[in-house]
């Protein structure tokens, strides 16, 4: 007599079975590639603590946004690694610096993809902040108008999202009235609107240079314990204008990921940020987890937790096992 219990094993027991049932399905579609792009010609400089991924120089940019699409990816987010610094970061709003170079590249070798540009101070800085000092305070109002010109910069070589990860307040309404200002109402906004103060950014600061010389982030970029203040900055962020909002980075931050996905109706993105993508990598090469299947796993919670959008330096092999499994 075979007892009658709930029996979930049925549903799981071939893999068309679980195919069918599944629930939360991933994409190269919904994938955003990061890229840092320094200056120069032919360069891909590669970046030790991110196995896989290199600084490249615009011409490279745009052959690597090429690769990308031909797997599928429709994204990519541009981090400039400029070769000067200065107290203002006036590289950030210079029309010839590795950004807008590549912006417009890409735009002549991937034409559909859409071309996300990060706007922040802090590769530019000498200092290493995301704004301006003053009296050893990262000035809030005076970074304001510098973040709108550089997101002016990357508008103008046709970026067609503009990406603030600086944590100031206010910047997403100046962003926008500059934008609309200079008739480029039609770019969106995706703001990092929560984001936390973390040990996680490790290898991106080595990547970009933008290592803080003196003091922390920790007067602008959020506390890791607060969920309330995470809704009351993602609100804050939809009212001035963002089309999209960000949480990040991701993993540690699942049950911020379904709150805002919860409180806003604009499409939620999260950051699979450097050092999630880092420690898998240094786990996989002592032999400790399988890294495809990590990654897999990794980015599936981020999207069932509430994110539409995932940012992931894993994005292009991603983007490979699932064409792989498509046609298996
Ligand atoms: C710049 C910026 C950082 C990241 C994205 N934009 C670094 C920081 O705030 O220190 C982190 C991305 C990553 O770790 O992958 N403000």
């Amino acid at each position: 007599m075979t007892r009658n219990f709930h029996r979930g094993r049925r549903l799981r027991r071939t893999s068309a079975m679980r195919d069918l049932v599944t629930e939360t399905r991933l994409s190269a579609r919904q994938l955003v590639a990061p890229l840092f792009v320094c200056e120069g010609q032919g360069i891909r400089d590669p970046i030790p603590s991110m196995p896989g991924q290199a600084r490249l120089s615009p011409d490279v940019a745009a052959v690597e946004a090429a690769a990308l699409a031909a797997v599928g990816i429709r994204a990519v987010l541009l981090f400039g690694v400029p070769s000067r610094k200065n107290p203002q970061g006036s590289g950030a709003w210079d029309p010839e610096g590795p950004v807008p170079q590549a912006v417009r590249l890409i735009k002549a070798s991937a034409p559909e993809m859409s071309v996300w540009a990060d706007v922040c101070l802090c590769e530019y800085t000498d200092h290493g902040h995301c704004g301006v000092l003053h009296e050893g305070d990262v000035d809030n109002d005076a970074t304001l108008p510098l973040l709108a010109q550089a997101a002016l910069t990357y508008a103008r070589a046709g970026a067609d999202v503009i990406a603030p990860s600086d944590m100031m307040d206010g910047r997403v309404a100046e962003i926008r009235a500059a934008l609309n200002g200079a008739g480029f109402a039609d770019r969106a906004i995706v703001s990092y609107a929560v984001k936390y103060a973390s040990a996680f950014y490790g290898p991106f600061r080595e990547a970009a240079g933008s290592m803080p010389q003196l003091g922390d982030r920790r007067g602008y970029q959020m506390d890791p314990p607060n969920v309330r203040e995470a809704l009351r900055e993602a609100l804050a962020d939809v009212d001035e204008g963002a089309d999209m909002v960000m949480v990040k980075p991701g993993l540690p931050y699942l049950d911020v990921i379904r709150a805002v996905r919860e409180a806003v109706n604009v499409p939620v993105v999260a950051y699979q940020v450097s050092g999630e993508f880092a420690m898998m990598h240094a786990a996989a090469e002592r032999g400790w987890l399988d890294l495809e299947r990590a990654m897999v796993e990794t980015v599936v919670a981020l999207r069932r937790a509430g994110a539409g959008i995932v940012i992931t330096y894993f994005a292009k092999p991603l983007a490979v096992v699932l064409s792989r499994e498509a046609s298996s």
